[in-house]
């Protein structure tokens, strides 16, 4: 259906914000030696520099013109546009929720679609967002749904500002999260929903350890041959 990329191993982990997925994908990639994609990134960037270059975040059609020509690279954990190191910018919680606003036209999921696909490559591909498995890789052979409760999500982002020394608010990151699970939800194109084959997992009572060792579990039944074992310590 998609070509080249269809001989390739995938594992999909949607979900909503908050749910440890990206964690979970960066982990998953490392123990299996695939590439990983933070489908994420994409929306960040094209937020961050749409603000830079001073596009309304409303303007379909203009975003569309800039996703598809964005100088982004991923190299390692590190964004880069236009070659520039974009650090913890596209992290922040503004950051967030332009992208969640850029995500909404369809021009832009458009212009991004080619440029996701051909992520797929060997020796296999952990892919996180919210239409990994339901839309751009829709023959993924293992799609998992990650979910946890706006609460807990938002106790999570809470602890994790506070260790980096910066200034948070409980319950405006509450808030904040229940606004753009509404906007990933119900926006017309690839809205945030779990594919029809997913497998789906609620974190919120779930350490990142046990949601890993759940996730492994699922690897190595769809996929046998790619899972080595790692001798314990
Ligand atoms: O996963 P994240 O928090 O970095 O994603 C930021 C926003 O980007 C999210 O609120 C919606 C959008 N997004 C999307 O629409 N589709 C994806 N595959 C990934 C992210």
């Amino acid at each position: 259906m998609t070509g080249v990329g269809d001989a390739v191993p995938i594992v999909t982990i949607d979900g909503p914000s908050g749910t440890g997925k990206g964690t979970l994908a960066v982990l998953l990639a490392a123990r299996l030696g695939w590439q990983c994609l933070d489908s994420g990134a994409l929306y960040r960037v094209l937020g961050l520099a749409a603000d830079r270059g001073g596009i309304d975040l409303d303007d379909g059609p203009a975003l569309a013109a800039l996703a598809g020509n964005l100088g982004l690279a991923f190299d390692g954990g590190r964004v880069l546009l236009d070659g520039v190191d974009l650090g913890d910018a596209i992290r922040t919680e503004a950051a967030g929720m332009a992208a969640s606003r850029v995500a909404v036209h369809p021009g832009v999921r458009a212009a991004l679609l080619a440029w996701q696909r051909r992520q797929a490559r060997a020796p296999g591909l952990v892919a996180d967002g919210r239409d990994m498995g339901s839309g751009v890789f829709p023959q993924a052979g293992l799609k998992v749904f990650l979910d946890a409760s706006a609460q807990v999500r938002a106790e999570r982002r809470y602890k994790q500002l506070r260790e980096k020394g910066l200034d948070a608010n409980l319950s405006t990151l509450v808030e904040d999260i229940r606004e753009r699970d509404a906007r990933d939800r119900d926006r017309p194109v690839a809205p945030l929903r779990p594919a029809a084959d997913a497998v789906m997992i609620d974190s919120t009572a779930l350490s990142i350890d046990e949601v890993f060792d759940r996730v492994l579990e699922e690897v190595r039944r769809v996929f046998p041959d790619q899972v080595h074992e790692v001798a314990a310590e």
